[in-house]
């Protein structure tokens, strides 16, 4: 594969916020139109078959030179911040410049995400009842249970289930988060307070390990909980932890009877460090 041919080939992963697809197509025709204008090459954008927000921009350079001009071309810089505005992009080929252009990031998540397989190979044709209950084709066996959409989770009532459990006892205030990964799992958390104060552990910290150890590596939403008037945002240190493992996140904060805002966790937490800057 290491032929010219691949050099001059990249490959993003794009998963969508829910709710955004159409500002997506709208950016991807844009795109695509700019390479062919602009003699940078060509693009096709390929919807995944199994997860319906998950794409993959495949960019043909028309050689090593056009593809560094279209990274520095302000058009597509311009595009590519709003594209990051309503996306997750991993960029898992670098056709141009080899290894030598992939940040650290990009790296890592490459790895983590070299495994995760669409679901081709779990996908039965038919595993209802022969008396016809509405479990038929397009369900999918396997470790992970995959749900039909991303985006289709209540999140906010997962959270206040999941605020239940949060052991508060010497704030007294309980807080629940609900992750949701690509694939459409739910992952809640709660806060867990303990006698030494300082090992307190926020409810979005612990949806997002326990969702990382359970092997989800890609999220699109979180939805955080708690008992106020005016909006919980996640504290500081939790921006840090779901920017690196979440990435642009949406996050809807809630209480116990209404949506209190939506926000991307961008905007929560601007010039943030991450593996790109070590
Ligand atoms: N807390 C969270 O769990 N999430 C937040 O977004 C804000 C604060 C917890 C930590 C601590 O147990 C309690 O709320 C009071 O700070």
């Amino acid at each position: 594969m290491a032929s010219s041919d691949a050099r001059r080939l990249s490959v993003s992963l794009v998963d969508v916020a829910a709710g955004h697809e159409g500002e997506f197509e709208a950016f991807s025709t844009h795109f695509a139109a700019i390479l062919i204008r602009k003699e940078y090459g060509h693009a096709d954008i390929v919807r995944d078959e199994a997860l319906p927000l998950r794409h993959y921009v495949v960019r043909y350079w028309t050689d090593a030179a056009a593809a560094e001009r279209c990274h520095r071309d302000p058009e597509v810089q311009a595009l590519t911040a709003r594209l990051y505005q309503v996306a997750r992009v991993t960029h898992i080929v670098h056709g141009v410049g080899g290894r030598d252009r992939r940040s650290p990031l990009d790296d890592r998540r490459a790895h983590i995400d070299s495994d995760r397989r669409s679901g081709f190979d779990r996908r039965v044709e038919d595993v209802g009842r022969a008396e016809g209950d509405r479990r038929k084709a397009d369900r999918r066996l396997g470790p992970r249970r995959l749900r039909d959409r991303a985006g289709d989770n209540d999140l906010i009532a997962a959270a206040r289930r999941a605020r239940e459990n949060a052991d508060a006892a010497y704030s007294h205030f309980k807080v629940g988060a609900a992750l949701e990964a690509g694939d459409g799992s739910v992952i809640t958390g709660c806060n867990i307070e303990n006698a030494t104060y300082g090992l307190t552990i926020c409810a979005e910290r612990v949806a997002m390990f326990k969702a990382l150890s359970e092997g989800h590596r890609v999220f699109t939403r979180i939805a955080v909980v708690a008992d106020t008037d005016a909006p919980t945002p996640p504290c500081g240190a939790c921006r840090q932890i779901l920017w690196e493992f979440g990435g642009n996140l949406e996050i809807e904060l809630a209480n116990l009877k209404e949506s209190t805002g939506k926000h991307h966790l961008q905007d929560l937490l601007p010039l943030p460090f991450d593996a790109r800057l070590l």
